[in-house]
């Protein structure tokens, strides 16, 4: 057994890309679930800013989105105080247990993640290294922190087989180094499908604005969006995969109202989508809106934010340190003269 890093609690990592425009399947897939397990683990929360380079960025702008979506994760309700919320370009031990780790990772390995493919479908004119040991780079992050459990959306569970298998083998060779960690799926949400076509997932890529619901959505845009949902001709609010987009819209509306699936059939038996749509758009507007009004008082708080970013960066920076110089001595790096 690998002995817990943080002694009594689990420990449990995450970390999102400041990339785009923040989509509620991130929030439901992913932050939403930060928050609920915040409690229970001694947690870090990333932004995965590193990661956000593998497609080009303009300088400015992402230091911006990194800066907005560490606010958010506060908004959100994570405490700065109790959980090491972070930019992973500010702890170094990321990118030097990731080289090592790039040494124990096949390229068939990496030439198998649909991530991969699907990016560099997307990017075919920057098909760059990165791209392809992006989920090498999501390795180091996870068993830095010997994280027993990772709440993600489904999309990323391939990118945690990987990390698992990677851990195995490394503690194969080395004996218990890494906690080898769990994938955390929500109940619901672990999958929010496009509103314009629900056999894709909710994505800040698409280039259909109506697609998506981005956290900084207003209101009005938020009921309107879910007005021009996609359904289809069989009215009934029934969840079954005949029926994609109302099976989409149901589990937005069970997770945003706390209610089961059975509960949300019976409250619409009989209605029409109309009505429906209308109290998925309510249900999802009272989470964001308290959300952006939290997140535009934080944001100008300035000094406070500059606080937990230089605190947690130097926690953060003290247990990955504690796994990175473990990992340097079991490979045979040589011993630091102090
Ligand atoms: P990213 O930034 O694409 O997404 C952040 C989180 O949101 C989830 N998600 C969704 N969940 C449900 N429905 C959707 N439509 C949806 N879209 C996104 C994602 O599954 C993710 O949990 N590689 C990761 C970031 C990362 C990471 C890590 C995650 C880097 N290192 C270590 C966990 C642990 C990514 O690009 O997520």
């Amino acid at each position: 057994m690998v002995k817990r890093m943080i002694d009594g609690k689990k420990s449990l990592f995450s970390g999102m890309q400041a990339t785009g425009n923040l989509t509620l399947g991130n929030y439901l897939g992913a932050l939403r679930n930060f928050v609920k397990l915040s409690d229970e683990y001694e947690c870090f929360f990333c932004v995965v800013d590193e990661h956000s380079i593998t497609v080009r960025q303009d300088p400015a702008e992402l230091r911006k989105r990194a800066r907005n979506l560490l606010t958010l994760y506060i908004a959100a309700g994570l405490d700065p105080k109790k959980n090491t919320i972070y930019y992973q370009s500010h702890v170094s031990a990321h990118a030097e247990l990731a080289w090592i780790l790039n040494c124990f990772t096949y390229m068939g390995e990496l030439q198998r993640m649909t991530q991969f493919k699907d990016k560099s479908a997307k990017h075919a004119d920057n098909i760059n290294a990165g791209l392809f040991t992006y989920p090498v780079l999501m390795a180091a992050d996870i068993l830095l922190f010997q994280a027993d459990v990772v709440p993600v959306g489904s999309d990323q569970m391939q990118h945690l087989e990987l990390t698992r298998d990677i851990a195995g083998r490394f503690n194969s060779i080395y004996g218990d180094v890494f906690t080898i960690p769990e994938p955390y799926l929500g109940k619901a949400g672990a999958r929010i499908m496009s509103l314009q076509d629900p056999s894709k997932k909710m994505s800040k890529s698409d280039e259909n604005p109506n697609a998506s619901i981005y956290l900084m959505d207003d209101k009005d845009t938020i009921m309107r969006k879910f007005k021009r949902a996609v359904t289809d001709s069989m009215a009934q609010v029934k969840y079954n995969d005949e029926q994609p987009g109302v099976k989409n819209l149901i589990d937005i509306y069970s997770v945003c109202s706390n209610k089961s699936v059975a509960e949300v059939e019976a409250e619409f038996d009989g209605k029409g989508y109309g009505e429906f749509k209308e109290a998925v758009g309510e249900s999802v507007a009272s989470i964001l809106v308290p959300l952006q009004s939290e997140f535009n008082r934080l944001s100008s708080e300035k000094a406070f934010i500059d606080e937990i970013i230089k605190e947690n960066a130097e926690k953060a920076s003290y247990y990955a340190n504690k796994t990175l110089r473990k990992v340097q001595k079991k490979i045979g790096y040589p011993e630091r003269i102090r």
